[in-house]
């Protein structure tokens, strides 16, 4: 079984922060701590996906290295993710081991994306490990929907997980992914919904990652078009709102609360990127829409010290790509990159 020991995987090696050769400063580490997931969503996963082996997957305690030399190395903002990270055996002392850099005040944040099929589970201890704030993926209210959706998903189950997480005070965003002809007239719904819960909510483009068995062209369906016409309906008012990511923030004045648009295809947003994804095998992805990778695993595991590996995060980050070039291949209907979601986490 995984354990983490803690306190004793800090770096000292070095503070050098992390600027790529475009003078973005590196503050924002995605982590996927598995690739395994209990649902099977469709514009995710195929549904007879095959996973890593084990022993191709980092261990807790690699998993607790790696994010530290990051830390050390300037990150100020971890956020795991997967597959689905609450299905990771042993993840909260992962979660618990972690949060002694915010106790140092190295960093300011520690979170995670969710299914939320777990969370009624883990609420309590997610939230007693100084995580303040989760994101939960949920892209429909109606159980049939939903069930279809993710294949294997049982929406009582997640909204269950939802009711635990506000009851200990965790706050929650919703994402939900804006799909052609399943969730595209329920989106008003989802947003009085989750607002009425104080609840953001952001709404994801489908990406053209990974081979899923079923063409991307039927789920895409382009955010400016629902912009359009939540705005007959709603007041959408722009604010400068920020949360480090990708999102655009309006404000919903009949709700009053936030709503996100995420529009990677639309919208190039990788002026003012600030994050890198490292998967559960160690690879660093220094952008979600490029091939280019470097693999920490190696380095880690070749030395107890973390010298090898911070010296290959340095030299990563020094070839972090400008921006990316996601483009859903029309004629070929074949996704613009190999690898799925589940892998790098979003
Ligand atoms: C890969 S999941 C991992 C964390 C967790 N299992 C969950 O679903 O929240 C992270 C986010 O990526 C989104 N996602 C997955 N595949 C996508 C795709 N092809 N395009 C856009 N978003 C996608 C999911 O909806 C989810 O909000
Ligand atoms: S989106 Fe999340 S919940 Fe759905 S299959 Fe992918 S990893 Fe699992």
């Amino acid at each position: 079984m995984d354990s983490v020991q803690l306190g004793e995987l800090d770096s000292t090696a070095g503070r050098r922060e992390l600027v790529d050769p475009f003078g973005r400063a590196i503050t924002y580490l995605r982590v996927s701590v598995t690739d395994r997931c209990d649902f099977r969503c469709v514009y995710c996963m195929a549904e007879n996906m095959s996973f890593l082996p084990k022993a191709d997957v980092l261990r807790l305690e690699e998993l607790d290295r790696l994010c530290s030399a990051f830390v050390a190395r300037g990150v100020r903002k971890l956020r795991l993710t997967g597959g689905e990270p609450l299905v990771r055996r042993g993840i909260m002392t992962l979660v618990a081991s972690l949060s002694r850099h915010l106790h140092s005040g190295q960093l300011d944040e520690l979170t995670l994306t969710t299914n939320g099929s777990q969370l009624a589970k883990y609420a309590e201890a997610i939230k007693a490990a100084g995580v303040r704030r989760i994101n939960v993926s949920l892209d429909t209210l109606d159980a049939g929907k939903f069930r279809a959706i993710t294949r294997w998903g049982a929406l009582d189950q997640v909204l269950a997980g939802i009711d635990a997480a506000q009851a200990v005070g965790l706050k929650i965003k919703i994402n939900a992914v804006a799909l052609k002809g399943v969730n595209e007239d329920e989106l008003p719904r989802l947003i009085e919904w989750a607002h009425g819960r104080g609840m953001d909510l952001t709404l994801i483009e489908v990406m053209p990652l990974g081979e899923i068995g079923e063409g991307r062209l039927d789920q895409y369906l382009p955010l400016s078009m629902v912009r359009a016409r939540l705005a007959e309906r709603f007041s959408l008012e722009d604010i400068d709102y920020r949360t480090g990511g990708p999102a655009r923030y309006v404000r919903v004045a009949e709700t009053g609360g936030k709503l996100g648009f995420i529009t990677p295809m639309t919208h190039n947003f990788c002026e003012s990127c600030n994050r890198v994804r490292v998967t559960c095998t160690g690879t660093l992805f220094m952008c979600l829409g490029q091939d280019d990778a470097a693999d920490l695993r190696k380095p880690l595991r070749a030395s107890e010290a973390d010298d090898l590996l911070l010296a290959a995060i340095d030299e990563a980050i020094g070839r972090k790509p400008k921006g990316h070039d996601f483009i859903i291949d029309r004629r070929h209907r074949r996704p613009a990159l190999a690898r799925h979601m589940s892998v790098t986490g979003g």
